[in-house]
């Protein structure tokens, strides 16, 4: 007999494929990925022993709290799981694995992207050509900021940050990061270690953000880290909204102190701050870094590999804690 999974997030074609094959399934259908209440009542129906979610499902402690006995572990197909009560579901004895290692490449790739399009305006020359063009543009207008040789400076230099640090080193940049530990040379290769974060900025004429969402980071980057860079620097965010003052960086970005922004993560998705749609030096993406079809694949697989391994004995190839 199959074990029975509530899939509850809209996932690739192969991956909801292979869930169907494996367990008996019941898959969210859309338009959107199941909200708590559905995961419950799927769950409670279903008798399920698994549910498999991304980080659109708010695990907190009053949706753990709900789910039937019979489910054992939540697999969430993702790096970050910040959108799940850890003492919850520990209390409640809920395995909890994530996704790590599969989206790495694909989400230094996003955050390098958006760096470079911030830098150099990619947005704005976009919607120039679907404008038609058709005017005169001076050597001196619409000018971007020169990435090649520049310092970049990296907050969590965990295996994303340490990837982008990797594709920066082909722009010739300088690299300093900030994390709460330093690495060992051999993984820092060559990048400077600032164990104060206020003290690295004033260095970054771009800031790449790649830490976890938490109380330590909750709005790190405010107005006083914002004016701590220097004037014209560049911020990218492709790990969690809740780590920017978004007030403070409208501010930023409207009194040109800071030049431009790419941001993929907001602090509400998909309701975000309407304002940035407004400004020309932002580039806008909808928290799609991981997005490949290769990187979305593996990071389904890797989710029902996890319900598999729990749920034979063998045990979760990535557990949150053991
Ligand atoms: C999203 C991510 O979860 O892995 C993470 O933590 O932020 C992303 O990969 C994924 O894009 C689903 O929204």
């Amino acid at each position: 007999m199959k074990s029975r999974l509530v899939l509850a997030c809209l996932m690739p074609t192969d991956v909801v494929a292979r869930a169907r094959a494996e367990f008996d399934a019941v898959v969210a259908e859309g338009p959107a990925d199941m909200t708590v209440p559905e995961v419950t009542r799927a769950a409670t129906d279903h008798r399920a022993d698994a549910i498999m979610f991304t980080n659109t499902l708010p695990l907190d402690g009053p949706a753990i709290g709900g789910l039937p006995d019979s489910v054992r572990i939540g697999a969430t197909s993702s790096v970050g799981y910040d959108h799940i009560d850890v003492p919850a579901a520990k209390a409640r004895g809920l395995v909890v694995t994530n996704t790590p290692g599969v989206l790495t490449e694909c989400t230094a790739d996003h955050a390098v992207m958006m760096l470079l399009a911030a830098a150099r305006r990619a947005g704005e020359y976009d919607r120039i050509m679907r404008q038609g063009w058709r005017y005169r543009i001076g050597q001196g207008d619409l000018l971007g900021i020169r990435v090649t040789g520049k310092t970049l400076g990296i907050l969590g230099m965990g295996r994303i940050g340490q990837a982008v640090a990797q594709r920066a080193r082909g722009f010739d940049m300088r690299i300093v990061y900030h994390a709460r530990n330093r690495l060992p040379p051999e993984l820092e290769r060559g990048a400077e270690y600032f164990s104060d974060f206020h003290a690295m900025l004033p260095h970054c004429e771009f800031l790449s953000l790649h830490a976890p969402a938490g109380p330590a980071t909750d709005r790190i980057v405010d107005a006083r880290a914002l004016a701590l860079l220097p004037k014209g620097a560049i911020l990218v965010n492709v790990s969690r909204g809740g780590l920017v003052d978004e007030d403070a960086l409208y501010d930023a970005l409207t009194s040109g102190h800071v030049f431009a922004a790419g941001l993929d993560v907001f602090r509400a998705e998909p309701d975000f701050d309407l304002r940035f749609a407004e400004l020309d030096n932002v580039i806008l993406s909808p928290h799609v870094g991981s997005a490949s079809r290769e990187t979305r694949n593996a990071m389904g697989f890797r989710a029902l590999d996890n319900i598999a391994g729990v749920l034979s004995g063998k045990g979760p190839i990535d557990p949150l804690w053991q």
